[in-house]
């Protein structure tokens, strides 16, 4: 059997027709650069998302930076995050010269434990940033009840998370601000790097469009220093064709996670998902003992898995600077050296799902 880990080549034979009279489009009318799409595509998010305001950017990693720009964070502001994430949630927050403040997991969501929240607040303190790791939201109402008490925003990195629902609402439509990434293997995927953020404040969403855009509001016209971060035409076009199949999509990647779960429960930790949320199933990461080993036997198998992530970012050696210590945060160190990711995608058959388990069970 071969396996593929996202398949996005299928998707694309699918969805092809679409997609190719969607670009062909594009390359007709020559609108590389804001054409009509990107503008018809943040109406078709902020739809599908409830959000009042969706822009689009170049990537996930410059829909943080927009975020943080659009709440003015400054050198030295202490935001709150995770270690147990991917580079881009902290980098980018040390990338604005402010300080990621690290606090530990939940064992079994992998997002922010929300009691150790407050011991980690200071005067400098001015937000906090979940991220819904492998594409289930935080407890965001708990966040949400400490920023309140502790004047705090809350910006969501949904890199992993867009169509993820917490109590019925999508995460994007959550905090203060909410970002997303559609790097192609995310479950919404463009071909190339591509990014939003979300918000319903319409000041935000003013100057984050000015942001993305060189800090411009007329043409030439700079009120701030912003950057070069639209998303381009053509992407738009792609997303635009793929975002009716995407609640189908979801639906499908439910049934994925749940034959998993039901084939492998009685041999490994399947994941954990709130009774409260729904995840995008970014990632269907399981928690072994024996990682290496489990590797080699998937691999003999030709079942492509990934690991993420190997390191907790306080062991990172640019967050050196930090002074954090091994030993500090036990469940994202825990979880870094063994978590292992399956090959999920909408289109995965039982057949494939349990070949993948029949692995387990032999190990
Ligand atoms: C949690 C998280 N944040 C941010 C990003 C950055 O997104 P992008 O690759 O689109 O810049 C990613 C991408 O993998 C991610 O997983």
């Amino acid at each position: 059997m071969n396996i593929d880990f996202a398949n996005l080549q299928l998707q694309y034979q699918k969805y092809k027709t679409d997609i190719d009279a969607n670009i062909q489009a594009v390359l007709n009318k020559s609108n590389y650069i804001m054409g009509e799409e990107v503008s018809e595509l943040e109406r078709a998010l902020e739809k599908f998302t409830g959000a009042k305001h969706a822009i689009t950017c170049s990537s996930g990693t410059d829909a943080l930076l927009l975020a943080m720009m659009a709440l003015d964070i400054q050198p030295g502001d202490e935001i709150i995050t995770t270690p147990f994430t991917f580079i881009a949630t902290a980098e980018t927050i040390a990338l604005m010269k402010a300080k990621p403040v690290f606090v530990d997991i939940e064992p079994d969501t992998f997002n922010i434990d929300t009691n150790l929240i407050e011991a980690a607040i200071t005067d400098k303190t001015r937000a906090i940033m979940p991220v819904s790791l492998y594409g289930q939201p935080a407890d965001m109402d708990a966040i949400q009840t400490i920023a309140d008490k502790h004047n705090l925003k809350v910006i969501i990195d949904g890199a992993q998370s867009f169509g993820s629902t917490y109590n019925g609402k999508t995460d994007s439509n959550l905090g203060n601000i909410s970002t997303t990434s559609f790097f192609p293997s995310k479950p919404l995927g463009c071909y190339g790097d591509g990014g939003a953020v979300f918000t319903n404040n319409d000041n935000y969403a003013e100057k984050i469009k000015m942001m993305r855009v060189h800090g411009q509001n007329r043409r030439y016209q700079h009120k701030y220093i912003g950057m070069g971060g639209r998303l381009d035409t053509i992407q738009a076009a792609i997303l635009l064709a793929k975002l009716p199949y995407y609640a189908q999509e979801l639906e499908a990647r439910q049934q994925v996670a749940l034959h998993y779960t039901k084939a492998l429960s009685d041999s490994i930790q399947t994941p954990t998902i709130k009774l409260n949320r729904l995840s995008a199933w970014a990632q269907y990461t399981v928690i072994v003992n024996n990682r290496d080993d489990m590797q080699i036997k998937l691999k003999s198998g030709r079942i492509p898995t990934a690991v993420h992530y190997p390191a907790p970012l306080h062991m990172q050696e640019c967050f050196k600077y930090l002074n954090y210590k091994k030993g500090n945060f036990p469940n994202s160190e825990k979880a870094s050296s063994r978590v292992i990711s399956l090959p999920i995608n909408p289109f995965l058959s039982k057949k494939e799902i349990d070949y993948i388990a029949n692995h387990f069970s032999l190990a």
